[in-house]
């Protein structure tokens, strides 16, 4: 059984006030949830973050993650840094970062093998632009990022891995995939992990959550579908009450 995740992304949203003033309302409200709940938070919120969650079931995430040990990357972050701060997961490869700061498969891959050789369990984001939908290659596009993405990962560490189908028309925009598009299409990369690895693995060991407008009135029916295990959630992440509804999915 794949137990479900909930992960919220603040994105570059909370000031360190304002993040012990959402968890403040978020911890009793999700204190009971079945489902796996995780926060991203800005690198500033970290500490904060940590220290309000402190004994709840919610798990600490970050945004991103270099691939190096430390040296000469202003402006990045190392695996240890985020370690000594009680980071259990990190996001990688969102598509606003492969948009605006050029990451690449590539670059994606490098950090989700530092990542995993460290401890951290990555949330490794994929998914198909608008043109690339329209232009018939969602397919092409997710085996390859999947691909790209699980270079060098052993089998015995896909259980560490979460994967983030988040089409990118639908990030932030309120456009949905229909939950049966999404399930569908998280299917294709579960085969693709079930080619790389093993059919056993793709259905026994990775979790893939929907990205991309999740919210409480959308929630319930994404999460009924067989293959969607969970969401990573922007904008209804920010407020408390509408990411415990998106926790507690089914009322
Ligand atoms: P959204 O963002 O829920 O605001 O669409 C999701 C994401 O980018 O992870």
């Amino acid at each position: 059984m794949r137990r479900p995740i909930i992960a919220g992304n603040w994105k570059m949203n909370n000031t360190k006030a304002q993040t012990y003033a959402l968890l403040n309302d978020l911890v009793p409200l999700v204190a009971d949830a079945e489902a796996e709940v995780v926060i991203c938070v800005p690198y500033t919120s970290i500490w904060a973050a940590g220290e309000a969650i402190k004994g709840t079931n919610i798990h600490l995430g970050a945004e991103n993650v270099h691939w190096a040990e430390k040296g000469a990357f202003t402006g990045e972050i190392s695996a240890d840094m985020l370690l000594e701060q009680g980071v259990e997961y990190v996001i990688i490869g969102h598509s606003e970062r492969r948009q605006y700061f050029g990451e690449t498969d590539e670059t994606v891959n490098k950090r989700v093998l530092t990542a995993l050789a460290k401890g951290l369990k990555p949330i490794i984001c994929v998914g198909e632009t608008l043109e690339e939908r329209e232009g018939g290659k969602v397919e092409e596009v997710l085996v390859r990022q999947t691909t790209e993405a699980l270079k060098g990962v052993d089998k015995d560490q896909l259980d560490k891995i979460v994967i983030a189908y988040e089409p990118v028309w639908a990030i932030g925009t309120g456009k949905t995939a229909t939950a049966q598009d999404a399930n569908d299409t998280i299917a294709i990369i579960r085969n693709t992990i079930a080619k790389l690895y093993c059919p056993k693995c793709a259905e026994e060991k990775v979790r893939i959550q929907y990205g991309g407008s999740m919210n409480p009135k959308n929630a319930k029916e994404l999460m009924a579908m067989p293959q969607i295990d969970g969401g990573l959630i922007g904008g209804a992440s920010l407020k408390a009450v509408d990411f415990s509804q998106v926790v507690k999915y089914n009322g």
